[in-house]
């Protein structure tokens, strides 16, 4: 073989490699996408992101009469007050095997909204409303944790959610 032969065969080579690494490249990121879009692996997707006046909070809209309003066959949302140092209403009650969107919004501070033996746990900012959807599977009294420090009564701000039958 002639040097310039050579040359033609390593080139055709190396553009072979280039050409599967570049389709490997596509293929990872096309699974990583597929991932993304079909498995949330436990974690709960930010909701989108909804305002509020958080000095109209305690007076008017959904949050100023905070409780669990049936929206479906099986599906509920729950309007909360996560505030210094509380949570309204207490206890929020809700049924077994039901969809349940939280909707929970501070007319205060910055809270933490995180459900003892649940992976529910988002962050309660002043002004905008942290929605978590979950479904309980068994009945019984699940604790609702402040996990943002939020002043002299934080490590007392709790909440409690009761899942009934
Ligand atoms: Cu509310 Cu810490």
């Amino acid at each position: 073989m002639d040097e310039h032969r050579v040359h033609k065969v390593v080139l055709a080579y190396e553009r072979g490699w280039l050409a599967f690494s570049l389709a490997m490249l596509f293929v990872f990121i096309a699974l990583i996408a597929y991932t993304l879009v079909t498995h949330t692996a436990g974690v709960i997707p930010a909701g989108a992101l909804e305002r509020v006046d958080p000095a109209k909070v305690r007076v008017e809209g959904p949050f100023a009469q905070p409780g669990v309003i049936q929206t479906g066959p099986n599906q509920y949302t729950a309007y909360v007050q996560a505030f210094t140092f509380g949570y309204l209403p207490n206890p929020i009650e809700v049924p077994k095997g039901a969809e349940i969107t939280f909707k929970i919004t501070s007319p205060d501070v910055i809270h933490g909204f995180q459900v003892e033996g649940t992976n529910i746990n988002v962050e309660v900012l002043p002004g905008e409303v942290s929605t978590v959807k979950y479904t309980f599977k068994k009945a019984g009294e699940y604790r609702i944790i402040c996990n943002q420090y939020c002043g002299i009564g934080h490590q007392n701000m709790f909440g409690k959610i009761v899942v009934k039958e």
